[in-house]
């Protein structure tokens, strides 16, 4: 769209059953912030909204796990998702949540006016349904195997494999989730918006207008669904926790999340307004607004199929102009997972890394999943920090301000003639506004942030280059034009840093002391007035002008130590080995054995006085133990989790009346009872044996 008057741009609601992690912002959150930011910054009228998805099967089920009320759960995680993404610099102009009041109203409203039109279709279906828990069992209470993939942990409403959106009874061998019931069949009514009849509006709209400017993986997705042919959808659930059906006969039923959660970009718009004192309906009615959804895969069909139907059938509304959707961020090698634990999350990042905010915006830039699906490590995250935020932009920043206080007090200083390199210089600063926002403009916003640092670069080179430190023993007026133009250059990375890592920008401008100069530089001024002085317009100085001073040093970026990374990843260790405990599957208990087969079994107190291992063999250990009666040989398997030296001197429990059995030639005499800890590790299932000598019986 060409210049458009006004930007709406939204960023997926979150679901408010678990906080925000670093997958949430790779795809979604820091892409739309870079977007909202620019777009304010060229001075444009921007809306950017969001807020906390709170209805839906997952929260219900969250609630229902730690005994208490859905409202509670998406009171506690609202909460510290709003304040994350403020801590974490997201500039939303309203971050609002579902459960308001103004949402309800605007859902429903939006819901009555489709039903008095006679959009939906009204139908009773037979839907699964779980007679132990006396529900109806919609999208996340049922779990089975995807007709798609085969994956056999599919939910009702969506395969996490392959990400297929289906209907629950499309599954096979469905399960109840609440009980693990197999659900069985039972009539209910529900309202459809007739997908199928959008078809023709969006085969023109998608497949036709947007071919060329929407992302493949986009059109990809939205091209197979349309070409499969479009079904009614139920925008409707029997569930107790959502936006009642404000339909006659519809008691009990609630609108389906998805139906609801889209509107509440509108809803948010609406408050953001109301606050501010506008109208919010150009922003969603108007053809001069450009409407984007910034959203992760998962969710492409639903804002490009589903929602842009239900604006089309209220009729009042614009369509998105882009849904520039990315792939996953995986960690370390496993896909995230809120439920197992798996995650770097934001609230627990800013506490383990206080004031480095910009450090993560800026990995999660740099490995930005905007064509496929990436990988976040601790590795790499120290590698851009120490070898790309302080060894090049830092580093550029503290040789210019360091080498200004040092030469001149603080105060740029009055260039003399500017040489070739110099001029080259000032016209390569000059081009880097339109090539970021080129990017930008393109979604492209690893691309654009690699240009941002290429500005850095710039200016490292040149200081290498020219070497001021060395003129200044020579050559006086040549120090003071390199300083003059190193100091443009700094200015122009407070300004195209913004977007990216605003927390630094801003640390740069106070540093650069922008609040003392006459003419803000911005974007614009940046790619105007590069230019040596005597090629300046009338009035125009530098970016920062000669006499100009300075506020004092500080190092902008800081290595990350090994520890810290360490740290990180024994946290990770630690959640893994947590989860894999909690998910153990228990063996079940054998058949009962009358007291007298128990007392058959002679248990007694030992001690293992020798020990070393069975050659040609990973498993096995042979040891001496002194059972009090006599001392035996027994062989045990457990050399992969103990050397021969750990274990002498050991008190163990022994089995002595096993009968003998040869193992590789040994004959072992007995059996040392064991078991393992979480992590899968033997240990000895030791009598508590303090005064208690070698023989005692356990019984
Ligand atoms: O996938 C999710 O996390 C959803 N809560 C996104 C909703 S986006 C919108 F439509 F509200
Ligand atoms: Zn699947």
């Amino acid at each position: 769209m060409q210049d458009p008057k006004r930007y709406t741009i939204t960023a997926a609601l979150p679901y408010t059953n678990g906080p925000v992690h670093i997958g949430h912002l790779a795809g979604v959150y820091v892409p739309a912030d870079i977007y909202a930011r620019f777009q304010r910054l060229q001075g444009k009228d921007v809306a950017f909204v969001c807020g906390s998805d709170e209805h839906g099967v997952p929260i219900t089920i969250k609630a229902k796990k730690e005994g208490i009320t859905p409202q509670q759960v998406v009171d506690k995680y609202h909460a510290i998702i709003k304040q994350s993404f403020e801590d974490f610099g997201i500039t939303f102009d309203n971050y609002s949540r579902t459960s308001a009041k103004i949402h309800h109203d605007t859902a429903s409203d939006f819901f009555k006016k489709l039903y008095e039109e006679g959009k939906f279709i009204e139908e009773v279906t037979e839907q699964l349904y779980d007679a132990d828990a006396d529900q109806f069992l919609a999208d996340r209470f049922v779990v089975g195997t995807c007709p798609k993939c085969g994956n056999e942990e599919s939910y009702g409403d969506q395969c996490e494999n392959c990400g297929t959106s289906h209907n629950a009874t499309d599954l096979i061998n469905p399960k109840s989730a609440i009980t693990g019931a197999v659900p069985s069949l039972k009539e209910t009514k529900h309202w459809f918006l007739p997908l199928d009849q959008y078809e023709p509006f969006l085969k023109e709209w998608i497949l036709d207008s947007h071919k060329k400017d929407w992302k493949t993986n986009v059109y990809g997705q939205c091209k197979s669904w349309i070409d499969d042919g479009l079904r009614p959808r139920a925008v409707t659930r029997d569930l107790d926790w959502g936006i009642p059906v404000p339909a006659p006969g519809a008691d009990g039923k609630v609108l389906y999340v998805w139906f609801d959660a889209p509107i509440g970009y509108i809803s948010a718009t609406k408050e953001w307004a109301a606050r501010e004192g506008k109208d919010w309906e150009p922003y969603w009615k108007s053809d001069d607004t450009k409407l984007l959804h910034f959203i992760g895969k998962d969710n492409i069909v639903f804002h490009c199929i589903i929602f842009p139907s239900m604006l089309k059938a209220d009729g009042s509304y614009i369509m998105p102009d882009n849904v520039p959707a990315n792939e996953f961020l995986n960690l370390e090698g496993n896909k995230i997972s809120t439920s197992k634990n798996w995650a770097v999350w934001l609230h627990e990042y800013l506490e383990d890394f206080p004031g480095q905010q910009d450090v993560l915006r800026y990995t999660l830039t740099a490995n930005a999943p905007e064509t496929k699906d990436n990988d976040f490590t601790w590795a790499d995250f120290q590698l851009r920090n120490n070898s790309e935020l302080v060894a090049i932009f830092g580093n550029f920043i503290n040789r210019v301000t360091v080498l200004t206080h040092k030469y001149y007090d603080g105060v740029v200083p009055v260039p003399a003639d500017f040489n070739e390199i110099d001029e080259q210089t000032l016209a390569a600063l000059k081009a880097y506004p339109a090539v970021i926002e080129s990017s930008i403009e393109r979604y492209r916003f690893r691309e654009a942030q690699q240009e941002l640092m290429n500005v850095a670069r710039l200016g490292n080179k040149y200081l290498a280059d020219e070497e001021p430190w060395k003129t200044i023993k020579t050559d006086e007026d040549r120090t003071k034009t390199v300083m003059y133009v190193a100091l443009q250059i700094a200015s122009a990375l407070a300004v195209l840093s913004e977007p990216f890592i605003p927390f630094t920008s801003e640390k740069l401008r106070t540093m650069l002391n922008f609040a003392g100069l006459q003419a803000q530089p911005n974007w614009q001024s940046v790619e105007e007035y590069s230019l040596p002085l005597g090629e300046m317009p009338q009035g125009r100085e530098g970016l920062i002008p000669s006499a100009h001073v300075i506020n004092k040093n500080e190092l902008l970026f800081s290595k990350i130590e090994d520890a810290q990374i360490q740290a990180q990843r024994d946290k990770l260790e630690a959640s893994k080995a947590m989860n894999e405990a909690a998910n153990k599957v228990m063996e079940p208990q054998k058949d009962t054995i009358q007291f007298d087969d128990f007392t058959k079994l002679d248990m007694r107190v030992g001690t293992i006085i020798e020990a070393e291992k069975m050659p040609k063999t990973k498993k096995l250990l042979v040891l001496k133990v002194d059972t009090g009666i006599d001392v035996r040989t027994i062989v045990s398997g457990i050399a992969e989790s103990f050397t021969p030296e750990e274990v002498i001197g050991k008190q163990v429990t022994v089995l002595v009346n096993l009968a003998p059995r040869a193992l590789r030639g040994v004959e072992s005499q007995g059996m040392i009872l064991m078991t393992e800890d979480a992590a899968g590790k033997l240990v000895f299932v030791n009598p508590d044996t303090d005064g208690v000598g070698n023989g005692e019986s356990i019984n």
